[in-house]
């Protein structure tokens, strides 16, 4: 017996006509059935958004901040539960499902914080110029309008809270469209957000499916755009709305650097074990999971045994299993995929040291080296449980062939010295480098997004929070100063 979820329309639960089952890729049993708005009631949902929207903007900051508060408490009440859906909806271990909902809980509790902090208004004298003598500008940030936000599966609780949890806090309501494969952990975040007193259309989780989404998208009640997907939707979103504003976090095909300096034995086991896991965590499926390692030459003999041996000691199988450290991919045409690219890269020459098998949604975690620059598995995101490494000499060498991607979402870079991280830093075209670690580092409250093609805009929830609002000025004349 399976339980139908209702969606969430301006804050009360509602059901449509049609419905579709949720299923678990790792057994294929039924998890849930999701109810699908009708074109009216996502209508009623956006006109009930847009109405509110001045009420919103002017709810006090305390009780927008005391809603956000009580959603994280009431997540970490409900860790178990919920992260038990979200494993079963999507196929994570269930150790990284816990995981997830404790990003959550601190997602919003930041949103909390940065509520009560935010908008607090800058003066600036302007009688710096003889113009501008009894001038003063007050500046505050003000909605740029409601947001349609939208989720993908890989993080399915922690991907919709970094879009609702800053709307809220900035006072800015929100549509969220959670992904096909995954709704149930983003309806059941509806279930606590309807606990608060956040006014009735604030916030709305409607799963309306793929292809209704080009009228959503194109509706200019909705100036605001928040995607997380892949780099052919998101830019397609984003051109046939060219006047819009959207942030796009797109793909990524995360690289670890190992330099010279980081060479003891307990260096190399670290990195190994670091970048074993982070390429295999929920089945490789973050776009910041490690895909490709760049090892020293100096280090690449002994970093390279080290790996793979790492890699073979991650736990696969049942995600609902606490030991399981590799479950399946979200669907089993997605392990297809991931099977179909490595076959590729093996034709065209490259070593595959371990893995390489697919059973059903399941693909083991695999070990690339010699993968030649022009396969599909060099050149695009795999968002599977794949490594490739490689050797270059030198750090310059190193730098450049992590910028030798049209991605640039994160990179790692393991060094002790302190000179080559701030070398790094400038070198690196991407969004975040993490010095003595994987690029799958992500603080919730940090900025995150990408250079390149792997995005426009950043999130971490005060820079979601700046993204949504803008700044408008008031001029204060014939004071003095
Ligand atoms: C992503 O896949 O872009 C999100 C990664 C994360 O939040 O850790």
């Amino acid at each position: 017996m399976t339980s139908t979820h209702a969606f969430w329309l301006a804050g009360r639960q509602a059901t449509g006509e049609a419905a579709f089952d949720v299923t678990s890729p790792w057994d294929g049993r039924v998890v849930g059935t999701a109810s699908v708005p009708s074109d009216a009631q996502v209508e009623e949902a956006v006109a009930a958004a847009y109405a509110v929207r001045d009420e919103f903007a002017a709810t006090p900051a305390h009780v927008r901040a005391a809603a956000l508060d009580q959603v994280s408490r009431r997540l970490a009440e409900r860790t178990e539960e919920i992260a038990r859906l979200i494993s079963a909806e999507s196929g994570k271990p269930m150790k990284w499902a816990r995981g997830e909902v404790g990003r959550a809980v601190s997602v919003f509790r930041f949103a909390s914080e940065e509520a009560r902090r935010f908008n607090g208004g800058e003066a600036q004298r302007l009688d710096t110029d003889a113009g501008g003598q009894g001038r003063l500008a007050f500046t505050r940030r003000f909605p740029k309008g409601v947001v349609l936000g939208i989720a993908p599966f890989n993080f399915p609780l922690n991907l919709c809270a970094h879009k609702i949890a800053p709307a809220i806090a900035a006072g800015v309501p929100i549509i969220l469209k959670p992904a096909p494969a995954t709704p149930l952990s983003a309806l059941i975040l509806g279930e606590l957000l309807a606990e608060t007193e956040l006014p009735a259309g604030s916030w709305s989780i409607l799963p309306v499916p793929n292809d209704r989404m080009p009228a959503l998208v194109q509706d200019e009640r909705l100036p605001v755009i928040s995607f997380t997907g892949s780099e052919k939707v998101g830019y397609a979103i984003m051109d046939s709305v060219p006047r819009k504003h959207c942030t796009l976090e797109l793909g990524g095909n995360g690289a670890a650097v190992v330099l010279a300096d980081w060479a003891s034995d307990e260096d190399l086991d670290r990195a190994a074990q670091r970048i074993a896991t982070f390429s295999n965590y929920q089945g490789g499926q973050s776009c910041i999971s490690v895909q490709r390692v760049i090892a020293d030459a100096s280090v690449y003999d002994r970093l390279l045994p080290r790996i793979v041996a790492a890699v073979e000691a991650q736990v696969t199988g049942d995600p609902g299993d606490d030991a399981t450290d590799v479950g399946p991919l979200v669907s089993e045409a997605a392990a297809q995929r991931v099977e179909a690219w490595v076959q590729e890269a093996v034709e065209a020459g490259a070593t595959l040291l371990t893995g390489g098998k697919r059973d059903g949604a399941s693909y083991a975690p695999t070990v690339l080296t010699d993968v030649p620059d022009e396969v599909t598995i060099s050149c695009e995101e795999v968002f599977g449980p794949v490594l490739t490494v490689r050797k270059a000499d030198g750090e310059a060498a190193a730098f450049a062939a992590v910028n030798d991607s049209k991605y640039g979402l994160q990179a790692g870079v393991f060094t002790h010295d302190l000179q080559t991280a701030f070398r790094a830093h400038r070198a690196l075209e991407v969004g975040g480098v993490v010095v003595g670690d994987v690029p799958s580092y992500r603080a919730d409250q940090m900025p995150y997004g990408g250079a390149k093609q792997s995005g426009v805009g950043r999130e971490g929830v005060k820079f979601a929070m700046d993204d949504y609002t803008y700044e408008r000025v008031m001029v204060l004349t014939g004071l003095h100063l």
